[in-house]
This record gives structure tokens, sequence and C-alpha cells, in this order.
């Protein structure tokens, strides 16, 4: 029974809700523009949802990264900032909470996530080798594509699926995965990437039966294992939902036993660690430690800040410790799935099962008359600007960039819109306003026609590109 449904008289004394375990204690006022304003902003923006001014935003859902509120403690925390160059305490509380949460010997924090993958592409990667991932990110991807690396995707074909309802559908599908080391080596292997849980996938978990037999595989054949664990925690969170033998297992302690299975990992502090910049590298070896640990001074700062503020640092040592906590980690993604039961009771066709960070709206099937090249998921991202203010974001023919050998777009499977929750930000009636607005939208859908885009950048090109409506 989804949290939000009305209960019938006889069932009250037996409903059981979850709520937030904190309360408000500032607040950020909310500006909601009138739809004659928002036509412009979108207008000027190039229909591009990341081009929009923030103020022209009423809820804003483009991102999960950074946006977070922070607690009491972490604000108290960036009071104690150590802003040394060199050896500041917060670097060690910093490296003591890795330590301790996720279990890695060596720590290298860096200004964010693609900082990390930057660095671990250019030590771990050499030309032509290969690097398969259970589903591509765009910026793992392009970091590793700039090191010479040839990406591979060995996710489970149900991951591609966006109605399968597989419980782990993050996977790395073990014979996709073999069928490679066959054909190329295991010499022209950089490493295995593995994310939990995966973002473009709709945010879906990798299970811990899947990463012990992936680590077998490797420990076979000589491979390293890394782990983007971005959204680790929340990966925990379904592992202790959905795997048998781990329904009385802390999150933390699921957390550290998934992690034990890798070699080391990276991590965009700015999403699970609750930061709102912030990123780190954490690896068993040694020799790659003494890499990493140089190559950083070269493109972040010295290997105790990595880009960092002493103050930053801070506050991402105590997130650390208030991430993975249990209650948490149920408010968290018990907030995504009130939102996304409420699509699903309206028949709006949504990525399921319901994932952590996110709603992802399945574009192909809210617009089937828009062939993919006029972009359905960006045009559902720009409707529901319009509709509300209401600020989501694209992941499928335009995030997927080109084929860097063709130069042709890649046409990814998923056709999806990102309506991604903000950690600790908005309430349950941010959660109703937002449901109701994708009805509207869904409601006129047959008038809707597609976008062509007239402005393409050449790394990365979401972030910048422009477009502009078929037809004028
Ligand atoms: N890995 C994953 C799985 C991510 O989702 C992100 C960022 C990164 C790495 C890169 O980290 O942004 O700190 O440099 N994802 C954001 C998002 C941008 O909106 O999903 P970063």
């Amino acid at each position: 029974m989804s949290p939000h449904q009305i209960q019938t008289a006889g069932q009250q004394s037996s409903r059981r809700s979850w709520a937030e375990p904190w309360k408000i204690k500032m607040v950020e006022p909310l500006r909601m523009i009138g739809r004659a304003e928002r036509e412009r902003a979108l207008s000027d923006a190039g229909f591009n949802t990341f081009l929009l001014r923030s103020d022209d935003v009423y809820i804003d859902l483009l991102t999960d990264s950074g946006t977070g509120a922070m607690s009491d403690r972490q604000w108290a925390g960036m009071m104690l900032g150590d802003e040394s160059y060199a050896g500041s305490r917060n670097f060690y509380h910093l490296e003591a909470a890795i330590q301790e949460y996720y279990g890695y010997r060596h720590i290298v924090p860096t200004h964010q996530g693609r900082g990390a993958e930057h660095l671990i592409s250019q030590v771990a990667i050499t030309e032509g080798q290969h690097v398969p991932g259970n589903m591509y990110f765009t910026t793992t991807r392009v970091h590793q594509e700039l090191a010479g690396g040839v990406f591979v995707d060995v996710i489970i074909d149900e991951a591609h699926d966006p109605e399968h309802l597989h419980p782990f559908k993050g996977n790395i599908d073990l014979a996709k995965l073999e069928a490679l080391i066959e054909r190329v080596g295991a010499d022209n292997i950089a490493y295995v990437s593995v994310a939990g849980t995966v973002n473009m996938a709709g945010g879906q978990p990798v299970s811990m039966a899947n990463i012990k037999d992936v680590r077998a595989l490797c420990t076979l054949h000589g491979i390293r294992l890394f782990l983007d664990a971005t959204r680790m925690v929340e990966n925990a969170f379904f592992i202790q939902e959905r795997e048998p033998g781990y329904a009385d297992t802390p999150i933390a302690a699921i957390l550290k036993e998934f992690c034990s299975h890798t070699d080391g990992a990276w991590m965009s502090a700015k999403k699970d660690n609750l930061a709102n910049i912030g990123g780190w590298l954490a690896v068993n070896d040694e020799g790659l430690y003494e890499e990493l640990r140089n190559l950083v001074v070269v493109y972040e700062g010295l290997h105790t800040y990595g880009g960092l503020a002493g103050r930053d640092m801070e506050a991402l040592a105590i997130g650390i410790t208030e991430c993975v906590q249990d209650d948490y980690v149920r408010s968290r993604i018990g907030q995504v799935r009130y939102l996304g039961d409420l699509l699903v009771d309206w028949g709006i066709p949504i990525v399921l099962p319901i994932g952590g960070h996110a709603i992802f709206l399945d574009a192909r099937r809210f617009y089937p008359h828009l062939a993919q090249d006029h972009f359905p998921a960006q045009t559902l991202a720009a409707e529901l600007y319009l509709d509300s203010g209401i600020r989501s974001m694209e992941r499928g023919i335009a995030s997927a960039g080109r084929d860097p050998v063709t130069g042709e777009h890649q046409y990814p499977k998923l056709e999806l819109t990102r309506l991604t929750i903000p950690r600790r930000v908005y309430t349950q009636a941010h959660m109703d306003v937002t449901a109701e607005s994708i009805k509207a939208v869904f409601d006129g859908r047959g008038e809707v026609r597609g976008l062509r885009m007239v402005h393409e950048p050449k790394y990365l090109r979401f972030f910048q590109c422009r477009f502009e409506r078929l037809g004028g």
C-alpha cells in the first residue's frame, strides 16, 4: 500500500506512514513567474533546462547533485574549517569517515565527481583499452574516452526496458563481460566500471550477489574492479529491501560489504554524501594511490584538499556519517516513491521499479508520435517547465551524444525525462504539485510537436545545446 493512498475508516488504525527524521529550521522563499515569462525564459534558454536561470524556476528537479540541504551539524562544521594549504585537520576527518564507512585504505579528495573520474581514467586506462560498465554515465564515459578508453555497456538487457520489473536492473551481465574478455583479452581491459545505483537506467541497483560474481570473474582474469559510489548508499537500501539475508543488516554495513568487493571507488559527494560540493577517490592499492596522489596536484590541488576548502571537507565528513542512517535513507527514497506512486496511479508512463534518486518519465510512451531525433524527452522537459515552472532534465538522445567513431547520434533505447529529488529540500506538497503538473502535460500530449537542435557543443552537448520548436 502506498503511503499516500487514502484509507477507509476500517483501515485507519493500522495505517503507519514514514516521515522525515528532521524538522525545518531555515527556509528559502520560492518564486513562481507567470506563463508568458516562462515562455520567454525557455525560448532564451534554447529549450534547454540547463540554460534557465534558477530565479525563473519554481520547483527545481534538475538534479540531486549539490542541491541537498545540509544539517545544522554540517553548518556548524563549516565554522570549523581549517584553511591551511597543507595537512588541514578537516582532511583527516574526511579520510577517517571514508575509511570507516566505505572501508578503503587511501583517500584523494577532488573538487567533485568528474575530477575524480578524470584522475582515475588518466591513471588506470591505456590508449585503446576497453572499459566495460553497467550502462554509461555522461561524465564517466567522456573521461574514459578522453583517456583513450573504449566504453562497453555490459549491463543486463532488462535495464534498457523501462517496464521490466527486475529488482536489480543495475546488474552486470556476466555473459556479456566474459564475452568481452574472450574477444579482446584481459590485458586490453583497463578495469570494470560498476556504478551503484545506475543513474541512466533510472536509479536502479546492483545486487550483492552480482558484485560478488563480478569480483570473482575479475580476480580470475586479473582485472581491477572500480565502483562509482555516487549513490551507493541508496543502492544499499535496495539490497536491504530486496536481497535475501539483508533485511536486518544496517545500510552502513551493507555499504561497507559491497565496497569490500571492489578495488577502489570514485565519488561525487554532492549526492549521497549530502555536500553542496566535493568528491573523492579511494583505493586500496599503494602504487595506484601514489600515482593518483601525484596527479591530483596537477589538476585539483594538494592531496590534502583536492580543490576543496577545509570547511567543505568538514561538512562532507559529517554528511558521510548522516547519509548512512537507515531512517534517513528510508525517508529519502520514500519521498521519491511517493511521487512515483501518484504518477503510476494516474497512468503516466515512468521507469519501473521506482529508483533511488529520481522519477524518470518514459518520453517514448508519453509522446509516441514523436521520432527520437525530434527529442521527445527534451520536449517533455520544456513542456513541464512551461506548465508550472518545474525544472527537469533530458536523459535520452541529447544526453547520449554522438558515436566517437561514426559521428552519428547514438540512439539510446531509453528516452527519459528525469525529475530528480534533492535531499531534505522539498515537502510532500511539492511532490503533489509536481505530479499534478505532469498530469496536465500528459493530458495535453497530443498537441505537442518536437524540437530541432540548432547549436551543439563538442563535449557533453546536453549541458549547453540549444533547440528550436519544430514548425517554428
Ligand atoms: N557519477 C554519477 C553516477 C553521477 O550521477 C555523476 C553526476 C557523476 C559521476 C559526476 O559527478 O557532477 O560531481 O562531477 N551526476 C549529476 C546528475 C550531474 O545530475 O546526475 P559530478
